[in-house]
């Protein structure tokens, strides 16, 4: 079963707060995404908004966030009406979005990986590209479907653990186990891999091109902080990926 995000909402509002999740993961993430000033941007999966606000407060004009969980989509609002910065959010699945052609960038942060096959897969491109105006681009961080997941290293000093279950055969559409150590708390979601091969079929069946990936980046700040050995594992195994099309 796809995770149902609603009662793990505000641990996995926390889990953002990781270092890794900054140093590596929004640095090489907001890299990619650029410069956003004036445009209109769509984040699909937004959660609790933690990259909807930052591209608002980066000087996007107009920034919207659909997410399929109501308790993620509550989170998201709650925080907008506490700090209001003009953006709106909605309760919506990404494989049928209700905007026409309307946005300059769609970004969408761990969506892909909630595709359980290629027909999935397809639908949720398909509607990414629906929303954007011709020319627009769409950027994502996902589960790195490049990873043999069953054979990669722990990664517990970042505050993760990622597995497949040994009793499972290695395959397309297999589950990816999650599990993040917070504070005295942990928490474990699940997705699906899909492999490179399956992600541009998708992306190209949805008119998508010039598509490139990403290795993660480390932010200065990191490399200060933490010195560079804590992060070579991370960044030589590292089991997301990022990635960047235009329509
Ligand atoms: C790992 S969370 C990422 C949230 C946010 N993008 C972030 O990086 O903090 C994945 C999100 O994808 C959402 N999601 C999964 N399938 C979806 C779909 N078909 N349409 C829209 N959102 C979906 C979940 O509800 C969840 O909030």
């Amino acid at each position: 079963m796809p995770t149902d995000y609603d009662p793990i909402a505000e641990l996995y509002q926390l889990s953002k707060r990781q270092p890794w999740r900054t140093h590596v993961e929004a640095h090489t993430f907001l890299g990619r995404v650029g410069d956003v000033t004036g445009r209109a941007v769509l984040d699909v999966a937004c959660g609790e908004g933690f990259y909807t606000r930052l591209l608002k407060q980066r000087g996007a004009a107009r920034v919207a966030g659909v997410d399929l969980s109501a308790g993620m989509v509550e989170l998201a609002r709650t925080q907008e009406a506490e700090h209001r910065l003009g953006i709106t959010y909605q309760v919506g699945d990404a494989r049928n979005l209700a905007f026409d052609g309307e946005f300059d960038l769609v970004v969408a942060a761990y969506l892909l990986n909630y595709a359980r096959n290629r027909s999935e897969l397809a639908a949720m491109c398909a509607g990414i590209a629906r929303c954007l105006k011709p020319g627009g681009r769409f950027v994502t961080v996902n589960s790195n479907p490049a990873t043999h997941f069953p054979t990669l290293p722990s990664f517990r000093k970042y505050g993760f653990e990622v597995s497949h279950s040994a009793s499972d055969e290695w395959r397309e559409g297999s589950p990816i186990r999650w599990k993040f150590y917070l504070d005295g708390q942990a928490f474990e979601i699940e997705n699906y891999y899909l492999g490179v091969a399956a992600h541009e079929e998708a992306l190209a069946g949805a008119g998508f091109r010039d598509v490139r990936w990403h290795a993660p980046q480390l932010a200065p700040q990191g490399e200060v902080e933490f010195g560079a050995d804590f992060w070579s594992l991370l960044l030589t195994q590292c089991p997301v990926a990022f990635l960047e099309c235009m329509r």
